[in-house]
């Protein structure tokens, strides 16, 4: 590994709204170079633009080789290196179980978690010569508890979390830290939605989570933060829970019993 000068390069999928685009906007303010890619060019350029200098947006399906390929030959064509890889877009569905559409269920799964392979393998070379390099995967609360009707997005998940243990144990060696963000509930798009199909009930989430609200994204970047920087150096295989507490809670009392 050749550790490089200048400021470090990120790349951030799914950065053209929510947590993609409050970590590529905390990645910059540390200093960083930021990349964000989004299937939504527009929104990946307004996104990279409201970063202001050092700062591209580009298009990518993080479902196609072909796609991934260019986005990666862009980034090393810009700036001739990348540090921190973010893996950061996703999609969720609701559906029964049972009805599950075996077409909607591939999709899922090749965006959540097919993406984050593919975006890590395309990025090796890059990230095996950067300066302390990272990627950071978004695993989802998801991967902890059994979440009805999100059969897809929950194995999707929980398949991130085994992928970034065995790139951390394989890639340890090349220098190369990867680490998984399991956020709890964030108020961007993808969690009201829930709300308002009535699949999540805010007053029971929020009675049960030990923290009481709703998280931020700015939080979950902040997070992301620690895990890009040299603080986390000897942090490596690790699933980072930003959930308020929500997966932890034993507290079976009715709500208006609690403090
Ligand atoms: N919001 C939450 O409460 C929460 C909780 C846990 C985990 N997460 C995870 O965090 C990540 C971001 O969530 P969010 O709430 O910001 O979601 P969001 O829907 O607001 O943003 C997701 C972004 O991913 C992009 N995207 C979707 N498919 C893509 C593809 N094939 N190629 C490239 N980009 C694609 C979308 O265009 C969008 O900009 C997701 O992986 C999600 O599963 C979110």
């Amino acid at each position: 590994m050749t550790e490089q000068g200048g400021a470090r390069v990120a790349l951030v999928t799914g950065g053209a709204q929510g947590l993609g685009a409050a970590i590529a906007r905390r990645l910059h303010s540390d200093g960083m170079t930021v990349v964000v890619a989004d299937l939504n060019l527009a929104g990946a350029r307004l996104s990279a633009e409201l970063l202001g200098g050092r700062s591209m947006g580009l298009e990518v399906d993080v479902t196609s080789d072909g796609s991934v390929g260019l986005l990666v030959d862009e980034v090393a064509r810009a700036f001739g290196r990348l540090d921190v890889l973010v893996n950061n877009a996703g999609i969720i569905s609701r559906t029964p179980s049972a009805e599950f559409d075996t077409a909607a269920w591939l999709r899922e799964l090749d965006v959540n978690l097919g993406g984050t392979m593919r975006c890590s393998r395309a990025s090796f070379e890059l990230l095996r010569s950067g300066a302390f390099p990272a990627i950071i995967n978004m695993a989802s609360v998801g991967a902890t508890l059994g979440m009805p009707l999100r059969l897809a997005y929950s194995s999707a998940k929980s398949g991130v979390l085994g992928l970034t243990r065995t790139l951390a144990a394989e890639w340890g060696a090349f220098g190369i830290r990867v680490n998984a963000l399991a956020p709890g509930y964030i108020d961007t798009d993808m969690m009201r939605s829930g709300f308002e199909l009535g699949v999540l009930d805010e007053q029971a989430l929020l009675a049960r989570t030990p923290l009481h609200r709703l998280g931020d994204a700015d939080e979950v970047a902040a997070a992301a933060s620690f895990l890009a920087s040299r603080d986390a150096s000897f942090v490596t295989g690790i699933v980072l829970k930003v959930d308020g507490g929500v997966t932890i809670d034993g507290d079976f009392r009715p709500a208006d019993a609690r403090p």
